[in-house]
């Protein structure tokens, strides 16, 4: 799944990532600058909490095509004046590719940009990713009845299959929950943990902001031993993920039981846990919009609430899990977490 997904040559990430109505699938971003704009809200809202620091690191991690970023500097810039003065945007990225895409989106932008978060330490302020840890390679153990077993591929008849065998490292046997059943799949991903550790270690004070798909344990475990390892291309789930690596994205469903494990043993504070469509809600995304004047405006007032009930679909993307963490900053009263916003409401 690494090779797949990052081979420096190959991988989909390095060679061939297409997100967008044009690509292999959309994220919340595409659907226009409402998600961008809500954001920035909570953004507004860490910065003010930090104490109206006069300047401060606000950080994407995996930025795609560089649209939440554009958006939310865009939304603060109108917003916030005040905290968007001091703002010292940066990304973090590992595909050449979409750094490329995400610089042409970010054009006349100052912005930082660096392979590991490391390199951007020490970050006073905030950062937030949305729909990367689904894009971090996992392990796929079955509970056999001769005990754990990890998923392995080989080649047979000039094909990629799954064999079974014993787990790659010690460690692993002890991260499958008794409750899988025999011949149940679980995942682990120890990349997306370390990865979330060296962001932990590189914030000296602030926020963490993780949006993504995926479960608490309890919610993996009731899919009864499925995995939920999956391919997509064109907007279709791929038939077969081990064939044509590289050509297609891979990914799976964020354990936020594990991450919450991972970010807190790291040091950081569990600020809050929702879903996307409460903390949307929260920050104001249905608020109304001016009275459409003309047909032209009639029509981006009704394509506009089109997408923003996407993005609040209790089945779809509003059902995204928003966790937060927080390191030497407030944890208390940040309205993403509070109840639903009317119009007009002012942030703090
Ligand atoms: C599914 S895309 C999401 C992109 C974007 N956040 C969005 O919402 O459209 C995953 C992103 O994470 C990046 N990524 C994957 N592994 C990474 C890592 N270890 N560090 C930083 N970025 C990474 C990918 O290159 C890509 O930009």
């Amino acid at each position: 799944m690494e090779a797949a997904l990052y081979d420096p040559a190959d991988g989909y990430y390095t060679s061939r990532a297409a997100i967008g109505y044009e690509g292999d699938f959309l994220t919340s971003p595409d659907l226009g600058p409402t998600f961008g704009k809500a954001l920035s809200r909570a953004m507004g809202e860490f910065w003010a909490a930090l104490g109206h620091p006069p300047s401060w690191d606000l950080v994407e991690a995996g930025a795609g095509r560089g649209v939440l970023m554009r958006d939310l500097l865009g939304t603060l810039g109108r917003e916030r004046p005040e905290a968007a003065r001091g703002v010292r945007p940066a990304i973090v990225e590992v595909s050449p590719r979409l750094r490329d895409q995400q610089a042409l989106a970010l054009e006349g932008r100052e912005l930082r940009y660096a392979s590991v978060a490391r390199a951007l330490a020490p970050i006073d302020g905030v950062v937030f990713a949305n729909e990367v840890l689904d894009a971090f390679p996992v392990h796929i153990l079955v509970r056999g009845t001769d005990g754990v077993r990890e998923v392995f591929v080989a080649v047979e008849d000039g094909r990629f299959v799954e064999v079974l065998r014993a787990p790659s490292h010690p460690d692993l046997r002890l991260r499958i929950p008794d409750t899988v059943p025999a011949g149940g799949r679980w995942e682990a991903s120890p990349a997306a943990e370390g990865w979330l550790a060296g962001i932990a270690a590189a914030l000296s004070r602030g926020y963490l902001l993780l949006i993504d798909y995926g479960a608490d344990e309890a919610g993996l475990l009731a899919r009864s031993g499925a995995g939920t390892v999956r391919g997509y291309a064109r907007h279709r789930l791929v038939e077969d993920p081990l064939a044509e690596p590289g050509t297609h994205d891979l990914t799976a469903s964020v354990n936020f039981t594990a991450i919450r494990r991972a970010a807190e043993g790291a040091g950081l504070q569990h600020v809050g846990t929702s879903t996307q469509r409460d903390v949307l809600l929260a920050l104001g995304a249905r608020e109304a919009v001016a009275r459409p004047s003309g047909p032209l405006d009639l029509l981006r007032a009704t394509s506009r609430r089109s997408a923003v009930e996407t993005l609040l679909d209790p089945r779809g993307l509003g059902a995204f899990v928003v966790m937060c963490f927080a390191k030497e900053a407030p944890q208390d009263g940040l309205s993403l977490f509070g109840p639903p916003r009317p119009p007009g409401h002012a942030y703090p």
